[in-house]
Order: structure tokens, then sequence, then C-alpha cells
């Protein structure tokens, strides 16, 4: 149904230098994004313009230029690093005669491919479909269809135009419904987590900073790892041991990308949760990558966007191994670790980034003593598990813990009748 490039697609890649001068990281980054969509880029044309042409989005010189390409190379689709309107595309289309992707319908379908989780497969399906109930009005007559199309499915023009606005709109109707299902799901298992006094990280950074090769050595687990944009869509969670035997509970989460249409990372909120909630992020940057700055920004943009911004960071440059440097924490005037320099690939500095996480996670923590009841024995339990407890002292009422808490799991742990606190 979504005009998807097929795995081994021969592909044309275009990209205009919109106003200003053209940058080769642009196409670098472009290509990068159809090769992880399963496309074989087979020639690559860029150009400039001041403004966008209504008709064809590039000029029709630029856009006979394609055909031409698209012929000599015997390209299968045109893959275009800028949002086309429908009708743009529908144009583009019908000179070429051969499918046109935009570079949100490209984004998405790379999304598509990584979606995990039962959640996030229907967050990208409803994506995509909103995506392209705005080009149905062409119907695709203008292109001859490749494969469907079979007897009582398919009526001439409009009939089947018609077919298609109402099946979509059942679709995305059905899929709003087992999403708002599945957020409320999400929000009663989070509340009995809540109660669990377990500090959490969360990985967060530009796609391919190496986030999940991060997280992998930190925890030993197998996340999936590509050198693809956007190898992890769902964030995985696992336990990490720091000095000292505190434990901590480490999300990866989704790469970000410059140009993520609004639309869209209101869609993909649900998969940061973690984000939100975590009590340090980690933000893993490439430091061997040219615009590793702009990167940071774009970043931060995106976490202020889901109200990410106040939690504390630890900046953690990856990739040090192709820049030849030793590993480092730097600290700011009141000598709180900003930064650690790293290679999550080599293993290099892992040790201090552990050392990092753990100096920030101990602000974060008060020492307290806390009476439970005997009747909290699962509270209790749930505090050894996390490794915050420092001692305790039992008698007839129930145990007096000396604990190191993180502030708001306090106020959870308050809720439960018979439970008092003194700060130490
Ligand atoms: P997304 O899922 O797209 O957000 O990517 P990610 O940030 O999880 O990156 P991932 O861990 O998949 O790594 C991307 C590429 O960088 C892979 O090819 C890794 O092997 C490579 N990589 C990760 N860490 C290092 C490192 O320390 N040094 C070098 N040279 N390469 C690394």
């Amino acid at each position: 149904m979504f005009d998807r490039p097929r795995s081994g697609e021969r592909a044309v890649l275009v990209r205009l230098a919109l106003g200003a001068p053209a940058d080769p990281e642009d196409l670098r980054e472009f290509t990068q994004l159809a090769l992880s969509a399963g496309a074989i880029p087979v020639a690559t044309l860029s150009g400039r313009r001041d403004r966008p042409d209504p008709k064809y989005f590039v000029g029709s010189g630029k856009a006979e230029e394609i055909r031409i390409e698209a012929e000599a190379t015997d390209a299968e689709v045109i893959l275009v690093d800028h949002p086309l309107s429908p009708s743009q595309e529908r144009n583009l289309e019908k000179l070429i005669g051969r499918r046109v992707l935009d570079r949100n319908g490209l984004i998405l379908d790379i999304f598509a491919q990584r979606a995990k989780s039962h959640e996030g497969k229907l967050e990208v399906e409803l994506a995509q479909l909103k995506h392209i109930a705005s080009r149905l009005v062409r119907g695709w007559t203008h292109l001859e269809r490749q494969g469907g199309g079979g007897i009582g499915q398919r009526g001439p023009g409009e009939t089947q135009l018609e077919t298609d606005r109402r099946l979509l709109g059942q679709r995305v109707k059905v899929l709003g419904k087992r999403l708002e299902k599945i957020k409320q799901q999400r929000e009663t298992g989070r509340s009995a987590r809540v109660a669990i006094p377990i500090p959490s990280l969360a990985l967060v950074g530009y796609t391919n900073a190496g986030k999940s090769t991060l997280f992998r050595a930190l925890t030993g687990e197998q996340a999936y790892i590509a050198d693809q944009l956007f190898a992890t869509l769902d964030p995985t969670v696992r336990r990490l041991t720091l000095p000292g035997g505190t434990q901590v509970v480490v999300a990866d989460t989704v790469g970000f990308i410059r140009d993520l249409p609004h639309d869209f990372v209101a869609a993909f909120r649900s998969t940061l949760t973690e984000a939100r909630e975590a009590n340090v992020l980690l933000h893993v940057i490439d430091a061997s990558d040219p615009r590793r700055d702009e990167h940071i920004d774009e970043v931060n943009r995106v976490l202020a966007e889901i109200e990410a911004e106040a939690i504390p960071q630890i900046k953690v440059y990856n990739k040090i191994d192709r820049l030849e440097i030793e590993p480092r924490i730097d600290r700011d005037a009141d000598g709180n670790a900003e930064a650690v320099w790293i290679s999550a690939g080599a293993g290099q500095g892992l040790d201090l980034l552990r050392q990092a996480i753990s100096e920030r996670l101990s602000c974060a923590v008060t020492r307290l003593r806390l009476h439970l009841p005997l009747t909290a024995g699962a509270a209790r339990a749930r505090l050894y598990q996390s490794g915050v407890v420092v001692a305790e002292r039992s008698s007839e009422e129930g145990f007096d813990l000396t604990v190191d808490l993180p502030a708001e799991e306090l106020a959870s742990l308050k809720r439960l009748e018979g439970v008092r606190a003194e700060v130490l």
C-alpha cells in the first residue's frame, strides 16, 4: 500500500541546495539515509535554486535531467531529499515514469523497517497512513501499478480512490483505538514501576552516534546494532551495576535526525518515554563527525520538545579511536562531570563513564533512615533488589533501613501506610 523502496532497488538520489551553497555533508547524510532504507544509489543529481519550483520542486530542466539519468541507469525509484507536495510528487512521477519518494516518505519507510515493538509498529503505520492520505488524491492512475489490482479489488479511477479513502479512514480509526489502549496499559505499568526506587539512565543521541554499541558495552546485552541509520526504534531496557554495587536501569532510545517532520516527532513521543523519565541522560555524540555540534543542538532541541531539557545530562563523546585521543572526563568549575570521551566500539573509557554516572547519580540521591512496617515486605525486597540499602535494623514493629534514595522515589514510598522517613 505504501510507496516504499524495496530492498535492493536502484535509486537516483536528488538533492538541491536551496538559497545557500551546497554542503557535501548533506549529500553524504542523504546517501546514508537511502542505504538505510535498503536502496542502491546508482546516480546522484544535485543542484541549486533560490526557491522550489511549484510544479516539480526542481526546475523543469533538472526534472528532464533526472528522467534521462533514470533511464540511463535503469533506476526503479527516485529519492528526493526534500518534502514534496503531493502534486510535485505526481508531476515528477508522470514525467519520469518511475516512483518518486520524498524525504518524509523515506524516513517513514526506514522507521517502518526498524519498528520492533507492537506499539512502535502501530505508531509507524499510523504516521504512514496519514502521510499517504494526503497523496491519495492522485489515485495512482497515472502510474501503472505493479502487482495487486485483482478482480473485484480495483475499480477504475474514482471508484478505487473512494474505496482507498474509506479503507484508510477505517484503518486510521482502528489504529488510533489500539494505540490508546496500549498507552493506558503503559501508564498502569509505569505507576507500578514508579514504586521501584531504581535510578534510570537513558541513552539519547543523533542517529548512528553509537548508542546501541555503548548500550551493549555497558550492559553486556545484544541490542540490535547496524551501521545504518535508525538501527534502534524502540527503547530496550537493561540493568547496569555501577562501581560500589548500585544498580541502575539503562534504556536505549531511537536516534534523532535533522528535519524530522513535526508530526513525526509527536508520533514517536511514546518511544522516547524512557528519556523523559530518566534521572540522567547519556547524550551520545559521534566525536569524529564533522557535524557533531549541529547534531548536539538538534538532539537538545528535540529533548526540549519532549520536555526533557531539564534532566541532567552527561555528554558522551564516542568513537575517539577515530581521533586518536585518550579517554578522559571533562568537569565544570564545581568539579561535576560534564563530558566523558570514550570509544564504545574499542571499549575505551568505559570505567570513566561508569564513574561519571555514579557521581551524577549520587548527587541526586539522599541518605535517609526509613521505617517500614512489617506489612511492607514487598517494598523492602525491592529496595534490596535495587541495591540502595546501606544498613538495616529490624524490630518487632518493622524494619529500620538506611537507604540512598532518589528524592522523587521517596514520595511514592511514603504513600504506603506506616512508612516514615528521616533525612540523615
Ligand atoms: P541508531 O540506532 O541509528 O540511532 O544508531 P546508534 O546510535 O545506536 O549507533 P550504533 O551503535 O548502531 O553504531 C553505529 C555505527 O557506529 C556502527 O557501525 C558501530 O560499529 C559504529 N561505532 C559505534 N561505536 C564506535 C566507536 O567507538 N568507534 C568506531 N570507530 N565506531 C563505532
